[in-house]
Protein backbone atom coordinates (compact mmCIF):
# COMPACT_ATOMS: atom_id res chain seq x y z
CA UNK A 1 0.00 0.00 0.00
CA UNK A 2 1.07 3.73 -0.70
CA UNK A 3 0.63 5.27 2.82
CA UNK A 4 -0.68 8.86 2.45
CA UNK A 5 -1.83 11.83 4.37
CA UNK A 6 -4.48 14.44 4.02
CA UNK A 7 -4.06 17.70 5.51
CA UNK A 8 -7.40 19.56 6.09
CA UNK A 9 -10.93 17.37 7.01
CA UNK A 10 -13.26 19.70 5.00
CA UNK A 11 -14.65 19.67 2.02
CA UNK A 12 -12.00 18.88 -0.74
CA UNK A 13 -10.09 16.63 2.11
CA UNK A 14 -13.02 14.86 3.43
CA UNK A 15 -14.12 14.31 -0.53
CA UNK A 16 -10.60 12.68 -1.10
CA UNK A 17 -10.33 10.25 1.96
CA UNK A 18 -13.68 9.18 0.53
CA UNK A 19 -13.01 9.15 -2.70
CA UNK A 20 -9.88 6.84 -2.20
CA UNK A 21 -11.99 4.20 0.07
CA UNK A 22 -14.25 4.49 -2.58
CA UNK A 23 -12.88 3.91 -5.67
CA UNK A 24 -9.84 1.82 -4.69
CA UNK A 25 -10.51 -0.51 -7.22
CA UNK A 26 -10.22 1.77 -9.92
CA UNK A 27 -7.10 2.82 -8.08
CA UNK A 28 -5.75 -0.03 -8.04
CA UNK A 29 -5.43 0.32 -12.06
CA UNK A 30 -3.13 2.84 -11.79
CA UNK A 31 -1.59 2.07 -8.40
CA UNK A 32 -1.45 -2.09 -7.99
CA UNK A 33 -0.62 -1.91 -4.39
CA UNK A 34 -3.14 0.44 -3.79
CA UNK A 35 -3.22 4.06 -2.02
CA UNK A 36 -4.57 4.20 2.22
CA UNK A 37 -5.29 7.40 3.93
CA UNK A 38 -3.24 6.57 7.04
CA UNK A 39 -3.33 10.40 8.52
CA UNK A 40 -5.99 13.20 8.52
CA UNK A 41 -4.75 16.31 9.93
CA UNK A 42 -7.11 18.89 11.15
CA UNK A 43 -7.63 21.19 14.20
CA UNK A 44 -11.26 19.25 15.01
CA UNK A 45 -11.77 16.00 16.30
CA UNK A 46 -14.05 14.02 14.20
CA UNK A 47 -16.02 11.52 16.49
CA UNK A 48 -18.79 10.42 14.52
CA UNK A 49 -16.41 10.46 11.68
CA UNK A 50 -15.50 6.39 10.36
CA UNK A 51 -11.93 8.03 9.75
CA UNK A 52 -11.96 9.43 13.43
CA UNK A 53 -8.96 6.87 14.57
CA UNK A 54 -6.67 8.40 11.54
CA UNK A 55 -7.52 12.11 13.11
CA UNK A 56 -4.14 13.94 14.37
CA UNK A 57 -3.40 17.40 15.20
CA UNK A 58 0.66 17.73 14.92
CA UNK A 59 2.00 17.70 11.70
CA UNK A 60 5.50 16.52 12.73
CA UNK A 61 3.97 12.97 13.16
CA UNK A 62 2.93 12.51 9.70
CA UNK A 63 6.79 14.19 8.78
CA UNK A 64 8.56 12.09 11.27
CA UNK A 65 6.40 8.58 9.30
CA UNK A 66 8.93 7.19 6.98
CA UNK A 67 6.01 5.24 5.33
CA UNK A 68 3.86 8.81 3.93
CA UNK A 69 4.74 9.12 0.38
CA UNK A 70 2.42 11.71 -0.89
CA UNK A 71 0.77 14.19 1.08
CA UNK A 72 -2.57 16.10 0.01
CA UNK A 73 -2.85 19.67 1.36
CA UNK A 74 -6.71 21.10 1.08
CA UNK A 75 -6.23 23.28 3.98
CA UNK A 76 -6.30 26.52 2.15
CA UNK A 77 -4.54 30.08 2.87
CA UNK A 78 -0.74 30.70 2.88
CA UNK A 79 0.20 29.63 6.41
CA UNK A 80 0.92 26.85 7.67
CA UNK A 81 0.12 25.43 4.33
CA UNK A 82 2.95 26.53 2.81
CA UNK A 83 5.52 25.75 5.81
CA UNK A 84 3.87 22.02 5.94
CA UNK A 85 3.83 21.44 1.68
CA UNK A 86 7.80 22.83 1.76
CA UNK A 87 8.56 20.26 4.74
CA UNK A 88 7.38 17.64 3.08
CA UNK A 89 8.94 18.26 0.09
CA UNK A 90 12.32 18.46 1.09
CA UNK A 91 11.56 14.77 2.76
CA UNK A 92 10.74 13.65 -0.44
CA UNK A 93 7.40 13.24 0.55
CA UNK A 94 5.24 15.10 -3.01
CA UNK A 95 2.37 17.25 -2.30
CA UNK A 96 -0.92 17.34 -4.29
CA UNK A 97 -3.27 20.92 -3.43
CA UNK A 98 -6.48 22.11 -3.96
CA UNK A 99 -5.01 25.56 -3.13
CA UNK A 100 -4.82 27.90 -5.72
CA UNK A 101 -4.15 31.07 -3.39
CA UNK A 102 -0.73 29.16 -2.46
CA UNK A 103 -0.15 27.69 -5.93
CA UNK A 104 -0.26 31.47 -7.36
CA UNK A 105 1.85 32.74 -4.60
CA UNK A 106 4.43 29.92 -4.16
CA UNK A 107 4.05 26.91 -7.24
CA UNK A 108 7.33 28.06 -8.73
CA UNK A 109 9.64 27.96 -4.99
CA UNK A 110 7.56 24.59 -4.20
CA UNK A 111 7.92 22.62 -7.91
CA UNK A 112 11.99 23.25 -7.15
CA UNK A 113 12.17 22.03 -4.09
CA UNK A 114 10.05 19.15 -5.50
CA UNK A 115 12.47 18.92 -8.07
CA UNK A 116 15.63 18.90 -5.94
CA UNK A 117 14.39 16.46 -3.50
CA UNK A 118 12.86 14.00 -6.43
CA UNK A 119 9.30 13.96 -5.76
CA UNK A 120 6.31 16.49 -7.03
CA UNK A 121 4.49 19.43 -6.70
CA UNK A 122 0.89 18.77 -8.23
CA UNK A 123 -2.01 21.25 -7.76
CA UNK A 124 -4.68 20.04 -10.54
CA UNK A 125 -7.56 20.65 -8.46
CA UNK A 126 -6.47 24.51 -7.72
CA UNK A 127 -8.02 25.30 -11.35
CA UNK A 128 -11.13 24.21 -12.33
CA UNK A 129 -12.22 21.97 -9.79
CA UNK A 130 -12.52 18.62 -10.88
CA UNK A 131 -11.92 19.46 -14.64
CA UNK A 132 -8.67 18.09 -16.02
CA UNK A 133 -7.09 21.14 -17.91
CA UNK A 134 -3.06 21.32 -16.26
CA UNK A 135 -2.16 18.40 -16.97
CA UNK A 136 -3.81 18.27 -20.36
CA UNK A 137 -2.51 21.82 -21.16
CA UNK A 138 1.37 20.73 -19.65
CA UNK A 139 1.32 17.49 -21.31
CA UNK A 140 -1.56 16.49 -24.10
CA UNK A 141 -0.76 20.04 -26.20
CA UNK A 142 2.92 20.58 -25.47
CA UNK A 143 3.47 20.00 -29.06
CA UNK A 144 1.49 22.88 -29.34
CA UNK A 145 2.11 26.61 -29.61
CA UNK A 146 -0.91 27.92 -27.49
CA UNK A 147 -1.98 31.41 -28.33
CA UNK A 148 -4.83 31.60 -26.32
CA UNK A 149 -6.70 30.86 -22.76
CA UNK A 150 -10.14 31.76 -21.89
CA UNK A 151 -12.04 30.60 -19.09
CA UNK A 152 -15.09 31.22 -16.95
CA UNK A 153 -13.07 30.21 -13.59
CA UNK A 154 -15.36 31.06 -10.73
CA UNK A 155 -18.62 28.70 -10.20
CA UNK A 156 -20.26 31.05 -7.74
CA UNK A 157 -19.74 34.24 -9.77
CA UNK A 158 -21.19 32.36 -13.18
CA UNK A 159 -24.31 31.14 -11.01
CA UNK A 160 -24.87 34.69 -9.75
CA UNK A 161 -24.73 36.09 -13.20
CA UNK A 162 -26.76 33.40 -14.81
CA UNK A 163 -29.44 34.28 -12.58
CA UNK A 164 -29.49 37.96 -13.46
CA UNK A 165 -29.41 36.86 -16.92
CA UNK A 166 -32.55 34.50 -17.12
CA UNK A 167 -34.42 35.12 -13.94
CA UNK A 168 -33.73 38.91 -13.82
CA UNK A 169 -32.88 39.24 -9.97
CA UNK A 170 -30.81 42.01 -9.09
CA UNK A 171 -26.67 41.41 -8.19
CA UNK A 172 -27.56 41.42 -4.27
CA UNK A 173 -30.86 38.85 -4.54
CA UNK A 174 -28.45 36.07 -6.46
CA UNK A 175 -25.57 36.57 -4.62
CA UNK A 176 -27.64 36.35 -1.21
CA UNK A 177 -29.03 32.96 -3.22
CA UNK A 178 -25.93 31.83 -3.98
CA UNK A 179 -24.93 32.27 -0.45
CA UNK A 180 -28.27 30.32 0.85
CA UNK A 181 -27.32 27.30 -1.36
CA UNK A 182 -23.65 27.37 -0.01
CA UNK A 183 -22.13 28.29 -3.53
CA UNK A 184 -20.74 31.28 -1.87
CA UNK A 185 -18.58 32.34 0.96
CA UNK A 186 -20.23 34.25 3.87
CA UNK A 187 -17.18 36.81 2.69
CA UNK A 188 -17.64 36.92 -1.26
CA UNK A 189 -14.83 38.95 -1.73
CA UNK A 190 -12.73 37.13 -3.48
CA UNK A 191 -15.27 35.55 -5.69
CA UNK A 192 -17.11 38.49 -7.01
CA UNK A 193 -14.28 40.79 -7.15
CA UNK A 194 -12.43 38.33 -9.33
CA UNK A 195 -9.31 37.36 -7.44
CA UNK A 196 -10.46 33.78 -7.56
CA UNK A 197 -10.65 33.86 -10.81
CA UNK A 198 -7.73 35.86 -11.44
CA UNK A 199 -5.45 33.56 -9.71
CA UNK A 200 -6.86 30.50 -12.07
CA UNK A 201 -5.84 32.87 -14.89
CA UNK A 202 -2.25 33.39 -13.83
CA UNK A 203 -1.54 30.06 -13.09
CA UNK A 204 -2.86 28.77 -16.75
CA UNK A 205 -0.82 31.92 -17.98
CA UNK A 206 2.29 29.90 -15.79
CA UNK A 207 1.91 26.83 -17.20
CA UNK A 208 1.21 28.18 -20.93
CA UNK A 209 4.26 30.04 -21.07
CA UNK A 210 6.58 28.36 -18.22
CA UNK A 211 7.66 31.77 -16.70
CA UNK A 212 5.99 33.32 -13.48
CA UNK A 213 2.70 35.40 -14.30
CA UNK A 214 2.34 37.28 -11.18
CA UNK A 215 -1.61 37.54 -10.23
CA UNK A 216 -0.65 41.35 -8.61
CA UNK A 217 0.26 41.99 -12.42
CA UNK A 218 -3.06 41.18 -14.32
CA UNK A 219 -5.59 43.69 -14.32
CA UNK A 220 -8.50 42.20 -12.12
CA UNK A 221 -12.25 43.89 -12.41
CA UNK A 222 -14.94 41.72 -10.71
CA UNK A 223 -19.11 41.67 -11.01
CA UNK A 224 -19.98 43.81 -8.76
CA UNK A 225 -20.91 46.37 -10.72
CA UNK A 226 -23.00 44.68 -13.07
CA UNK A 227 -26.90 45.12 -13.44
CA UNK A 228 -29.82 43.69 -14.15
CA UNK A 229 -30.06 46.92 -16.31
CA UNK A 230 -26.99 45.44 -18.70
CA UNK A 231 -28.58 42.14 -18.63
CA UNK A 232 -31.98 44.03 -20.64
CA UNK A 233 -29.46 45.20 -23.30
CA UNK A 234 -27.31 42.05 -22.97
CA UNK A 235 -30.36 39.74 -23.59
CA UNK A 236 -31.09 42.03 -26.20
CA UNK A 237 -27.79 41.35 -28.16
CA UNK A 238 -28.31 37.53 -27.76
CA UNK A 239 -25.10 37.71 -25.33
CA UNK A 240 -24.48 36.70 -22.03
CA UNK A 241 -22.25 38.17 -19.70
CA UNK A 242 -19.35 36.07 -17.65
CA UNK A 243 -16.99 36.70 -15.58
CA UNK A 244 -13.30 35.90 -17.54
CA UNK A 245 -10.12 35.25 -17.53
CA UNK A 246 -8.21 35.42 -20.66
CA UNK A 247 -4.67 35.20 -21.56
CA UNK A 248 -3.28 36.10 -25.06
CA UNK A 249 -0.33 36.09 -27.27
CA UNK A 250 -0.31 39.15 -29.15
CA UNK A 251 1.64 39.59 -32.68
CA UNK A 252 4.71 40.57 -31.23
CA UNK A 253 4.92 37.89 -28.99
CA UNK A 254 3.72 39.18 -25.53
CA UNK A 255 1.29 37.84 -23.35
CA UNK A 256 -2.36 39.88 -22.30
CA UNK A 257 -3.68 38.60 -19.53
CA UNK A 258 -6.83 39.89 -17.74
CA UNK A 259 -9.81 38.86 -15.11
CA UNK A 260 -13.30 41.44 -16.03
CA UNK A 261 -16.64 40.78 -17.12
CA UNK A 262 -16.98 40.43 -20.61
CA UNK A 263 -20.41 39.93 -23.04
CA UNK A 264 -19.80 36.67 -24.61
CA UNK A 265 -21.80 36.36 -28.01
CA UNK A 266 -24.21 33.61 -28.27
CA UNK A 267 -22.02 31.34 -31.41
CA UNK A 268 -19.33 31.44 -28.61
CA UNK A 269 -18.54 27.92 -26.71
CA UNK A 270 -18.10 29.79 -23.44
CA UNK A 271 -21.73 31.51 -23.80
CA UNK A 272 -23.37 28.05 -23.30
CA UNK A 273 -21.34 27.39 -19.79
CA UNK A 274 -24.37 28.62 -17.04
CA UNK A 275 -24.52 27.65 -13.41
CA UNK A 276 -21.81 26.68 -11.47
CA UNK A 277 -20.14 25.34 -14.23
CA UNK A 278 -16.63 26.28 -15.05
CA UNK A 279 -14.86 26.15 -18.78
CA UNK A 280 -11.71 26.41 -20.23
CA UNK A 281 -11.13 27.24 -23.44
CA UNK A 282 -7.87 27.00 -25.10
CA UNK A 283 -6.69 28.10 -29.15
CA UNK A 284 -3.44 25.98 -29.76
CA UNK A 285 -2.05 26.65 -33.75
CA UNK A 286 -2.50 23.24 -34.72
CA UNK A 287 -5.09 21.74 -32.82
CA UNK A 288 -7.27 24.84 -33.06
CA UNK A 289 -9.88 25.34 -30.67
CA UNK A 290 -10.59 22.99 -27.62
CA UNK A 291 -12.61 23.44 -24.77
CA UNK A 292 -12.97 21.60 -21.28
CA UNK A 293 -15.64 22.22 -19.18
CA UNK A 294 -17.11 20.47 -15.46
CA UNK A 295 -18.01 21.26 -12.48
CA UNK A 296 -15.16 23.96 -11.21
CA UNK A 297 -15.75 22.90 -7.42
CA UNK A 298 -17.78 20.68 -4.75
CA UNK A 299 -16.60 18.10 -2.52
CA UNK A 300 -16.09 14.89 -4.81
CA UNK A 301 -15.11 17.02 -8.14
CA UNK A 302 -12.68 18.33 -6.99
CA UNK A 303 -11.60 15.36 -4.62
CA UNK A 304 -11.14 13.57 -8.08
CA UNK A 305 -8.20 15.87 -9.09
CA UNK A 306 -6.64 15.60 -5.94
CA UNK A 307 -6.22 11.84 -6.30
CA UNK A 308 -5.47 12.07 -9.72
CA UNK A 309 -2.65 13.38 -8.64
CA UNK A 310 -1.94 11.80 -6.14
CA UNK A 311 -2.10 8.16 -8.23
CA UNK A 312 0.42 10.21 -10.80
CA UNK A 313 2.84 10.65 -7.57
CA UNK A 314 2.52 7.55 -6.63
CA UNK A 315 3.14 5.85 -10.22
CA UNK A 316 6.16 7.98 -10.21
CA UNK A 317 7.29 7.55 -6.98
CA UNK A 318 11.28 8.28 -6.42
CA UNK A 319 10.99 10.24 -9.32
CA UNK A 320 10.34 14.09 -10.05
CA UNK A 321 6.65 14.74 -12.50
CA UNK A 322 7.65 17.57 -14.55
CA UNK A 323 6.14 20.98 -14.39
CA UNK A 324 7.21 23.50 -16.82
CA UNK A 325 6.79 26.57 -14.58
CA UNK A 326 9.92 28.78 -13.78
CA UNK A 327 10.32 31.64 -11.26
CA UNK A 328 11.36 33.95 -14.08
CA UNK A 329 8.96 36.26 -13.79
CA UNK A 330 6.75 37.66 -17.41
CA UNK A 331 6.52 41.41 -18.45
CA UNK A 332 3.43 41.35 -19.73
CA UNK A 333 2.11 43.48 -22.58
CA UNK A 334 0.79 47.33 -21.27
CA UNK A 335 -2.93 46.38 -20.85
CA UNK A 336 -3.63 49.66 -22.06
CA UNK A 337 -3.01 48.92 -25.17
CA UNK A 338 -5.87 45.89 -25.54
CA UNK A 339 -7.74 46.64 -28.26
CA UNK A 340 -11.77 45.37 -28.26
CA UNK A 341 -15.15 46.88 -28.61
CA UNK A 342 -16.73 48.11 -25.56
CA UNK A 343 -20.82 48.35 -24.19
CA UNK A 344 -22.03 51.64 -22.84
CA UNK A 345 -25.01 53.02 -21.30
CA UNK A 346 -25.01 56.88 -20.31
CA UNK A 347 -27.58 58.54 -19.04
CA UNK A 348 -30.00 60.61 -20.83
CA UNK A 349 -28.33 63.76 -20.53
CA UNK A 350 -24.97 62.83 -21.64
CA UNK A 351 -26.15 61.29 -24.89
CA UNK A 352 -25.01 64.04 -27.45
CA UNK A 353 -22.00 64.21 -25.35
CA UNK A 354 -21.63 60.52 -25.85
CA UNK A 355 -22.25 60.72 -29.78
CA UNK A 356 -19.62 63.20 -30.04
CA UNK A 357 -17.10 61.56 -28.48
CA UNK A 358 -18.00 58.16 -30.17
CA UNK A 359 -18.50 58.72 -33.34
CA UNK A 360 -20.38 56.89 -36.05
CA UNK A 361 -18.90 53.59 -35.21
CA UNK A 362 -20.92 53.80 -31.92
CA UNK A 363 -24.18 51.65 -32.61
CA UNK A 364 -27.35 52.32 -30.59
CA UNK A 365 -28.98 49.42 -28.85
CA UNK A 366 -31.74 48.61 -26.79
CA UNK A 367 -32.87 46.83 -23.49
CA UNK A 368 -35.51 44.13 -23.60
CA UNK A 369 -36.68 45.60 -20.49
CA UNK A 370 -38.98 48.86 -20.04
CA UNK A 371 -35.94 51.47 -21.31
CA UNK A 372 -34.30 53.63 -18.78
CA UNK A 373 -33.32 56.94 -19.44
CA UNK A 374 -30.18 56.87 -21.00
CA UNK A 375 -28.43 56.06 -24.35
CA UNK A 376 -26.51 52.67 -24.42
CA UNK A 377 -24.70 51.52 -27.43
CA UNK A 378 -21.66 49.22 -28.45
CA UNK A 379 -18.22 51.41 -29.93
CA UNK A 380 -15.80 50.38 -32.52
CA UNK A 381 -12.60 48.87 -31.87
CA UNK A 382 -10.71 50.90 -29.11
CA UNK A 383 -7.77 50.48 -27.02
CA UNK A 384 -8.23 50.03 -23.20
CA UNK A 385 -6.77 53.70 -23.03
CA UNK A 386 -9.33 55.16 -25.77
CA UNK A 387 -12.32 53.70 -24.37
CA UNK A 388 -10.80 55.31 -20.68
CA UNK A 389 -9.93 58.51 -21.90
CA UNK A 390 -13.37 59.15 -23.61
CA UNK A 391 -15.84 58.18 -20.69
CA UNK A 392 -13.89 59.75 -19.17
CA UNK A 393 -15.01 62.99 -20.62
CA UNK A 394 -18.56 61.80 -19.96
CA UNK A 395 -21.25 62.64 -17.36
CA UNK A 396 -23.79 59.52 -15.73
CA UNK A 397 -21.62 56.89 -17.01
CA UNK A 398 -23.39 53.72 -15.86
CA UNK A 399 -21.58 50.70 -17.28
CA UNK A 400 -18.81 50.29 -19.72
CA UNK A 401 -18.32 46.43 -20.74
CA UNK A 402 -15.83 45.19 -22.68
CA UNK A 403 -16.94 42.44 -25.45
CA UNK A 404 -15.32 39.26 -26.60
CA UNK A 405 -14.38 38.94 -29.91
CA UNK A 406 -14.99 35.67 -31.35
CA UNK A 407 -12.13 36.09 -34.19
CA UNK A 408 -9.37 36.12 -31.70
N1 LIG B 1 -14.58 23.61 -1.73
C1 LIG B 1 -14.35 23.51 -3.03
O1 LIG B 1 -15.22 23.15 -3.81
C2 LIG B 1 -12.97 23.84 -3.58
C3 LIG B 1 -12.75 23.72 -4.96
C4 LIG B 1 -11.46 23.97 -5.47
C5 LIG B 1 -10.46 24.35 -4.61
N2 LIG B 1 -10.72 24.49 -3.29
C6 LIG B 1 -9.60 24.89 -2.41
O2 LIG B 1 -9.28 23.78 -1.58
C7 LIG B 1 -8.84 24.24 -0.30
C8 LIG B 1 -9.72 23.66 0.79
O3 LIG B 1 -11.04 24.09 0.57
P1 LIG B 1 -12.28 23.49 1.39
O4 LIG B 1 -13.49 24.07 0.76
O5 LIG B 1 -12.16 22.04 1.53
O6 LIG B 1 -12.04 24.20 2.80
P2 LIG B 1 -12.68 23.79 4.22
O7 LIG B 1 -13.96 23.05 4.03
O8 LIG B 1 -12.68 25.01 5.05
O9 LIG B 1 -11.62 22.75 4.79
C9 LIG B 1 -10.37 23.11 5.30
C10 LIG B 1 -10.09 22.21 6.50
O10 LIG B 1 -8.74 22.42 6.91
C11 LIG B 1 -8.75 22.60 8.33
N3 LIG B 1 -7.62 23.43 8.71
C12 LIG B 1 -7.45 24.75 8.54
N4 LIG B 1 -6.26 25.15 9.05
C13 LIG B 1 -5.67 24.04 9.56
C14 LIG B 1 -4.45 23.79 10.23
N5 LIG B 1 -3.61 24.76 10.50
N6 LIG B 1 -4.18 22.53 10.60
C15 LIG B 1 -5.04 21.54 10.35
N7 LIG B 1 -6.22 21.71 9.73
C16 LIG B 1 -6.54 22.95 9.33
C17 LIG B 1 -10.06 23.30 8.60
O11 LIG B 1 -10.41 23.19 9.95
P3 LIG B 1 -11.43 24.28 10.60
O12 LIG B 1 -12.72 24.13 9.87
O13 LIG B 1 -11.50 23.88 12.02
O14 LIG B 1 -10.80 25.62 10.37
C18 LIG B 1 -11.00 22.52 7.68
O15 LIG B 1 -11.46 21.33 8.28
C19 LIG B 1 -8.88 25.78 -0.39
O16 LIG B 1 -7.62 26.24 -0.81
C20 LIG B 1 -9.90 26.03 -1.49
O17 LIG B 1 -9.69 27.26 -2.14
C21 LIG B 1 -11.94 24.24 -2.75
Amino acid sequence: MAEIAVLGFGTVGSGVVELIDRNQEQILKGVPEGIHVKYILDLRDFPDSPYADRVVHDFDIILADPEISVICETMGGREPAFSFSRKALEKGISVCTSNKELVAAHGPELIETARAHRCSYLFEASVGGGIPVLRPISEALIQEDITSIIGILNGTTNYIMDKMEKEDMTFEDALSLAQQKGYAERNPEADVEGHDACRKIAILSSLMTGKTVRYEDIPCEGISRITKADFGYARNMRMAIKLLGMSRRNADGSLSVRTAPFLVPEDHPLHSVTGVFNAVFVHGNCVDDLMFYGRGAGKFPTASAVAADVVECCRCRGSHVEVRWSDETLALADPSEESRQFFVRVGAASADAARAAFGDAAQTVQSDSPAEDEYAFVTGELTEKEILDRIGRLQDVRACIRLLDLGK
